[in-house]
């Protein structure tokens, strides 16, 4: 039985952080036996909102690839690629910008909500009102029918499929309408308690080493009623213990109740959680030190998956200009 295929993306914007890896990656790693998977750095995607500073972009492009590997995609196996380096996709980005009415981009809550975030950024551009337009051409190009992703892509999905089924309509049936399929998420705060985000400078990447973690969960703000060691505490409103429930599978019960009783104090507990996390993410972070001491090793895994997956993107379009009645000269 051929396997579905599935797509899905990462902006390279930066080292990704656990709320990353439990948000998304988990779920690709698992993915990958029963899929024909394409993951693909959209680093378009990263200039929608970036445009202005592109000077860290390459090196993004190469940490993103090692923080995925080392996380457990395995490009043997899934197909790894720069957004970039499929031409087609740009050119099947201009194609259906031809059919997709201005009102369903201008309407999509992400592009209304972050023009608004965004203010200083001036993102009022023909290319951030494309986002998802660009985002439908990368799945489409693919005919990808499963895309894994969080709740926050859900508009942006809905839109793939309308434009899919637009196309269709008019050209002939060509692309499967592609189905969201939410990521299952293990809930980690950040580490004030907040939403773990680069932007709120409270996460843990995938790049700390076990030394900087230890001092990240060592300087962690826990129950601020829970002063001396003997002091009751509350677990249920401390970020500690939200990451004790990751991390400490079969510890995090009795250390609920111990906390609760004032049987443990905070600088305890937390070199528990340190050790607990440091050994989660130590094969993650030795897989990356050594992918990053060569990276031509990684330029090269990427070459070679944009190579395969622009094949398929060359099949698309071929079939797409054909539909369209494009004049074939090559
Ligand atoms: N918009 C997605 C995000 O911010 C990234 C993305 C771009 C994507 N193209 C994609 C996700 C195609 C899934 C499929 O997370």
């Amino acid at each position: 039985m051929t396997k579905k295929r599935i797509m899905s993306g990462m902006r390279p914007t930066g080292n990704l952080h656990l709320g990353n890896y439990f948000g998304a990656l988990e779920n690709w790693v698992k993915l990958q036996n029963e899929y024909e998977c394409y993951f693909s750095i959209v680093d378009w995607h990263a200039l929608t909102t970036g445009y202005e500073d592109t000077k860290d972009l390459r090196d993004n492009i190469i940490g993103v690839a090692a923080d995925w590997i080392s996380a457990g995609i395995d490009p043997e196996n899934s197909t790894i690629f720069v957004q970039s380096g499929i031409k087609e996709i740009s050119e099947l980005h201009l194609l259906l910008s031809m059919i997709v009415p201005l009102s369903w981009l201008e309407r999509c809550p992400t592009y209304k909500d972050q023009l608004v975030q965004l203010r200083e950024k001036n993102i009022a551009t023909y290319g951030f009102l494309g986002y998802p337009n660009l985002q439908a051409a990368d799945i489409l190009i693919h005919r990808a029918e499963v895309v894994p992703v969080g709740e926050d892509q859900l508009a942006h999905l809905e839109l793939s499929r309308e434009i899919a089924r637009r196309f269709n309509h008019i050209f002939g049936e060509t692309f499967p309408e592609p189905q969201a399929k939410l990521n299952q998420i293990k809930l980690l705060p950040g580490l004030d308690g907040r939403k773990m985000s680069k932007s709120y400078n409270n996460t843990i990447a995938l790049s700390d080493s076990p030394e900087i973690i230890i001092e990240k969960v060592r300087s962690m703000i826990t129950d601020p009623e829970k002063i001396r060691k003997d002091d009751p505490g509350h677990p249920d409103i401390c970020s500690v213990h939200g990451f004790h429930k990751v991390f400490s599978e079969n510890e995090h019960q009795n250390i609920y109740e111990v906390c609760v009783k004032g049987g443990m104090g905070c600088v305890a507990c937390k070199k528990k959680l340190a050790e607990n996390v440091v050994s989660f993410m130590a094969p993650m972070y030795e897989r990356r030190l050594k992918l990053m001491e060569n990276k031509d090793t990684i330029t090269e895994i990427l070459a070679n998956g944009t190579k395969r997956a622009r094949n398929v993107a060359k099949e698309t379009i071929r079939l797409v200009r054909d539909r369209m009645n494009l004049l074939e000269l090559e």
